[in-house]
């Protein structure tokens, strides 16, 4: 039997435990210039150590952040990443002591959600983890990419220089806003992090509209370039395209298909409702070449959760939710428009935590996870209504890796 204990790690233990991370990962340790912007991306109090008989087996950490709801608010949220256990220490409850040290911390800090990217995906739903944002990957044929004419056209473009990034997109993604439920905020560390991996090739590019003011950017790398100028092929890998209205995405889309020395635009994590093929003139130009789970998220005070996003004009639905992880969640809850509150009446659905938040940000539906089985129904006459509740009017994206 080994003693387990499970804390906060003081700051000389950062770097081991990125180091361990990053085993776990079966990457090899940072490298002393990858540290200089890694390092601030573990924040004091929030790198959390598990320990086998005093010695350091696993490690999870956990940024400060705040996700969009639906409705508009932004909850503050603990963004969970650097999650690693030991090879020759794994299942022997590391994690399951780190995911609790995780939880209590965001709840003293008062962040109703954790939120997660997920290496497998069957790690996190047994402590109460749903997917609640999805995203695609897009693979468009450069020849055949144009722009219908109808698509949306305004304001300017134009290139960043490389060091200009770091100070000038934190502040276009700022002023934008969260441009959508399942959003976050990126912080200073995240910055840091993001632009330093970036390979040196990176290009960086803000769209302008008519007064000038920056509605969108995008950033992207060549991949695969063949420096002989005959018949090699080139990929832009687009990393990141944030735009606040059609008319910046339409214009950074068209950036793209006009890149000379291009052959392909493959663009991952993107929404699953961004209308790319309907900008095309040629639709079959662009493939979705992948569809996949996105933003994980956990409603770690059922309650605060709840109330933070608005639900569409419906009779309340009464919902039993089931938490082995956190069991003062337990319990039914009247879910309406005008109120989330517990309630002693008989439930008319129940699910667990897991399928709850699945259901947070609207990527799915109440009858969707009824029909596998997520949700179980004692009165088939409340789903319509459930149904109508949660849903909202865009699909929900997160667009941010950490
Ligand atoms: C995933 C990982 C962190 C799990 O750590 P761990 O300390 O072995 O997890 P625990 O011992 O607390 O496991 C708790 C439960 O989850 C299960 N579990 C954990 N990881 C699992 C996985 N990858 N696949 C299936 N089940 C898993 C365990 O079997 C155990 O189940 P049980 O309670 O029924 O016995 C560890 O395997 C690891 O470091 N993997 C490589 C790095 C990685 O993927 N990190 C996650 C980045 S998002």
């Amino acid at each position: 039997m080994h003693a387990h204990e499970f804390r906060p790690l003081a700051d000389t233990e950062f770097r081991p435990a990125r180091d361990l991370f990053m085993r776990a990962l079966n990457l090899p340790p940072v490298t002393d210039e990858m540290w200089q912007s890694v390092s601030r991306t573990s924040e004091p109090g929030r790198v959390f150590g598990g320990f086998l008989d005093g010695e350091l087996a696993g490690t999870a950490l956990t940024g400060t952040s705040a996700l969009a709801v639906p409705g508009g608010a932004e909850v503050p949220a603990g963004a969970v990443t650097g999650v690693g256990v030991r090879a020759d220490r794994t299942r022997r409850g590391v994690l399951t002591g780190l995911m609790r040290a995780q939880f209590d911390d965001a709840r003293e800090r008062g962040e109703p959600v954790t939120m997660l990217h997920a290496s497998e995906a069957v790690i996190y739903e047994r402590f109460g983890y749903g997917v609640a944002t999805r995203s695609r990957t897009v693979s468009l044929d450069r020849f055949r990419a144009a722009l219908r004419p109808d698509a949306p056209r305004g304001g300017r473009i134009d290139l960043l220089e490389p060091e200009a990034a770091r100070t000038v997109l934190p502040d276009v993604y700022r002023g934008l806003g969260l441009v959508r439920p399942g959003s976050i905020v990126r912080g200073d560390a995240w910055w840091d992090m993001n632009l330093a991996v970036a390979p040196r090739d990176a290009v960086a590019v803000v769209h302008y509209d008519p007064a000038g003011v920056p509605d969108g950017f995008l950033r992207y790398e060549p991949k695969s370039r063949d420096h002989r100028f005959d018949d090699g092929t080139v990929t832009l890998q687009v990393r990141d395209l944030v735009a606040g209205d059609a008319i910046a995405a339409a214009e950074l889309w068209r950036f793209l298909f006009e890149r000379d020395l291009t052959d392909r635009i493959v663009a991952v994590d993107r929404p699953l409702d961004e209308p790319v093929e309907w900008l095309m003139v040629d639709r079959r130009a662009c493939r979705t070449t992948a569809v996949g789970d996105d933003l994980w998220v956990r409603l770690v005070d059922v309650a605060a959760a709840l109330r933070a996003r608005t639900f569409n004009a419906a009779e309340p639905v009464l919902v039993e939710v089931h938490d082995r992880f956190l069991p003062d969640n337990e319990g039914t809850y009247r879910i309406g428009p005008e109120e989330v509150e517990r309630t002693e009446q008989r439930p008319q659905l129940s699910m667990d935590v897991s399928a709850l938040a699945a259901l947070y940000l609207g990527d799915v539906s109440v009858s969707a996870l009824a029909a596998a089985g997520r949700v179980q129904v004692h009165e088939p006459a409340a789903l319509p209504g459930a149904d109508h509740l949660f849903t909202t009017d865009v699909v929900p994206w997160c667009g941010t890796p950490f």
